[in-house]
């Protein structure tokens, strides 16, 4: 599968060297293979082009990637402000789209790429979520399937950074709400978060939620203090009725940007009053589970898990899994729905269209909420 890849910056290189991983996969149908990139900025070019030799086409014009008979697929990792315009571009070329999230600025940018993905049936698209893919994550999804749980009490999930604690540290795109968005940390972490909760439909009923914004200026780069508009964290609360059984229990959802001592740690904890189960990134191997019987003693099991994999690879059991790891196995996963539309991977299949869309859904109630602080009905 030949990929253009538009936006040559930190998420576009992980993709260009996942793609030379694929031989560590062992039973995937097709292999992405990069034929062109495109960036506004030229000093990125060298990078690809030294290491890539597939890549037949370099611009700063996304159409020409969209024009060319030799790509099949693009992946696309802009700026939030273009991702309503370059993926309706993208979709209406007849290209499949691995988009990233928050997969339009807003709910009404995310509205028009849903109006573009409904008018081409036959363009594969999907939205970049690789956490999931972490063999402690794919083990709570698994539990969530079987749902062990007794009563679920809580659940717990989310998204922590820290480097924004650092108030020298230089204003960036994600800072800005012009190009980032209104949602701040909520729009470039919330996906995350929500992953399995929507996946798993875990929908809100009421939402309510606490926005801080807590360094309000930083440098600009140039010897200038500039205003920093954007929300750093967003502690999301929320109601959700049990899909299967009669109860509901309360989903805390948090992405902070200026978490201390945290980074890219992405966890999910489920508390259930017979069994429980946590993972996090931070102990990117350790799984945590508590069976509990009545009157029993409670007790954490932490378990070292060693590598195991959606899509099989030929690294060893007893080695560990990392980031790099997460992004091939979901890169595995696109390419293989991609190329075999009949072949959904129900757990494991990247984040879809429609899943953006209740995130956007709940990230404009979470804003609406915190903004007004109200308790805001969530409407599916
Ligand atoms: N899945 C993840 O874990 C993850 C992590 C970080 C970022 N992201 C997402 O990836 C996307 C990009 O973030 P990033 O961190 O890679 O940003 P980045 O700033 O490192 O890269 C974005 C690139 O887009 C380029 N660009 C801007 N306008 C363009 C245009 N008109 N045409 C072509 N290129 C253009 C920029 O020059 C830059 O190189 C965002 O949607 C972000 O939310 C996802």
């Amino acid at each position: 599968m030949k990929f253009g890849i538009i936006g040559c910056g930190l998420m576009g290189r992980e993709f260009a060297v996942a793609s030379s991983r694929w031989p560590a996969l062992l039973n995937t149908s097709v292999q992405p293979e990069i034929a062109g990139i495109c960036d506004v900025n030229e000093d990125l070019y060298g990078w690809y082009t030294d290491n890539f030799d597939s890549i037949k086409i370099v611009t700063k014009d996304y159409k020409e990637l969209l024009a060319s008979d030799d790509i099949d697929a693009i992946y696309c990792a802009v700026p939030h402000i273009l991702h309503a315009d370059l993926y309706v571009d993208i979709i209406n070329a007849g290209k499949h789209l691995m988009g990233e999230k928050p997969f339009g600025i807003d709910l009404e940018a995310n509205e028009k790429i849903m109006a573009a993905i409904d008018a081409n049936p036959e363009v594969f698209v999907r939205c970049s979520s690789e956490f999931p893919y972490f063999p402690g994550a794919m083990a709570i999804q698994e539990f969530i399937q079987k749902n062990p749980w007794g009563q679920i009490i809580s659940v717990n999930a989310g998204f922590m950074h820290s480097s924004d604690l650092n108030t020298d540290k230089v204003i960036n795109w994600k800072r800005m709400i012009n190009v980032n968005g209104e949602y701040g940390c909520m729009g470039d972490l919330g996906m995350h978060g929500l992953h399995i909760p929507i996946r798993h439909g875990w929908i809100p009923k009421n939402i309510s939620a606490s926005l801080s914004n807590i360094v309000t200026e930083r440098p600009d780069g140039k010897g200038n203090i500039v205003p920093c508009e954007t929300w750093d964290n967003a502690s999301i609360t929320c109601e959700v009725d049990h899909p299967q059984d009669e109860y509901s229990f309360p989903m805390n959802i948090k992405t902070y940007r200026i978490a201390p001592g945290e980074t890219n740690t992405w966890y999910i904890e489920i508390l259930g009053t017979e069994f429980s189960a946590r993972f996090s990134t931070k102990n990117p191997k350790t799984l945590e589970t508590m069976h509990y019987k009545t009157g029993g003693v409670q007790e954490w099991r932490r378990e070292d898990l060693g590598y195991s994999s959606a899509h099989e690879t030929i690294t060893g059991g007893i080695f560990e899994f990392g980031f790099t790891d997460a992004m091939l196995q979901m890169w595995a996963s696109f390419v293989e729905e991609a190329a075999n539309p009949s072949k959904e991977l129900p757990i494991y299949g990247c984040i879809r269209p429609e899943e953006t869309l209740m995130q956007h859904k709940i990230l404009t109630a979470a804003l609406k909420a915190g903004k007004g602080k109200e308790t805001v009905v969530f409407k599916k």
